[in-house]
């Protein structure tokens, strides 16, 4: 079990709170602790569906994340991979249209075709696989959820919205961050302020938004791989500031060495890890609230990425 103190933990939020937006940056619309519901509600509906999202929203998450990929006629829909596979009954309905590997790629359908998909639960134990029916959204309809319901319930959650494989896609002819800027700018997400971040584990991608103009907030994706090892220092992330305004690192990444969080913080970038998930908490934490709360309150990140929205609300408002 990993130890934490809940008084010290809150003043290492405290202390650790981002500086104000600097010229030419983003103005972070959230420092507060957040809930980020994980591919919607995932851990009790397919993910990426709407019922997913709805629930992640009632459930009283502060951002939904959408992981984004692009059909061949241009529309963003949400999904995880750039494959339909996992995810879809996409085999049974296209059975002729896997490329030379095997694969069903998004980007060789249409959107319509993707509307004959059903969405299929991914993970054992969870919502059974093949039950109800669900489709694959596109960005929009998850935008146009979101927005109607903060609407019927005053509340104003926002989109969390990933960037999956922007290099791959530009080399398939469709390239993404322009077309990102464009449909949240059609939806209203045009102010720093908005509520929105924008997360990519691509680098240049973030860069790319950067010179496009955008003042959105931004999260640079990390993972527990070479790559991004030269950020893990002072240094590295003072280097981050100029294209990002916080970073979701693996949890593992924190466990293993709890410095990133106070040399992101002092640089002025939130810190959201992932992936919280209630029925697949590590046998060293007594129970998915310990685990959350050690992250928030213990190491002092500003949010979690979760698949149970519900589980990491009650961790933040009940202790
Ligand atoms: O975006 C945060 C987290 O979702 C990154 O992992 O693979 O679930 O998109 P993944
Ligand atoms: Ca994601």
């Amino acid at each position: 079990m990993i130890p934490f103190s809940f008084q010290a933990g809150i003043l290492l939020v405290a202390a650790g709170l981002p500086a104000p937006a600097q010229e030419g940056r983003a103005e972070v619309p959230d420092s507060r602790m957040i809930v980020i519901a994980h591919r919607g509600a995932s851990g009790y509906l397919p993910e990426h569906t709407l019922p997913a999202y709805a629930v992640a929203h009632g459930m009283g998450a502060d951002y939904i994340e959408p992981d984004l990929v692009v059909t061949g006629d241009g529309h963003f829909i949400c999904l995880h991979d750039i494959h339909l596979e996992a995810t879809t009954n996409v085999a049974e309905v296209f059975p002729d249209r896997a490329r030379e590997d095997g694969r069903w790629y998004a980007a060789d359908f249409t959107v319509a075709e993707i509307r004959r998909l059903e969405a299929v639960e991914r993970m054992d134990g969870r919502f059974p696989k093949g039950a109800g029916r669900f489709r694959v959204p596109t960005f929009a309809e998850m935008i146009e959820l979101v927005q109607g319901m903060n609407r019927s319930s005053g509340r104003n959650v926002g989109i969390y919205p990933e960037l999956k494989a922007p290099s791959w896609h530009r080399a398939e002819g469709l390239p993404m961050e322009e077309a990102l800027l464009e449909i949240l700018e059609r939806h209203g997400y045009r102010e720093p302020g908005a509520r929105v971040f924008v997360q990519s584990f691509e680098l240049e991608s973030l860069k790319r938004l950067r010179a496009l103009g955008s003042k959105l907030p931004q999260v640079l994706l990390m993972a527990e791989v070479e790559q991004y090892r030269r950020f893990l220092s002072p240094e590295g992330m003072a280097g981050i500031v100029d294209f990002a305004d916080g970073i979701g690192p693996a949890k593992t990444m924190i466990e293993r060495q709890r410095e990133i969080v106070a040399w992101a913080q002092e640089a002025g970038l939130l810190v959201h890890p992932y992936t919280f998930r209630a029925d697949r908490t590590p046998s060293r934490y007594g129970s998915p609230v310990e685990e959350i709360r050690g992250h928030l309150f213990g190491f002092g990140v500003n949010g979690v990425f979760t698949d149970h929205p519900d589980v990491a609300r009650g961790a933040i408002d009940w202790y």
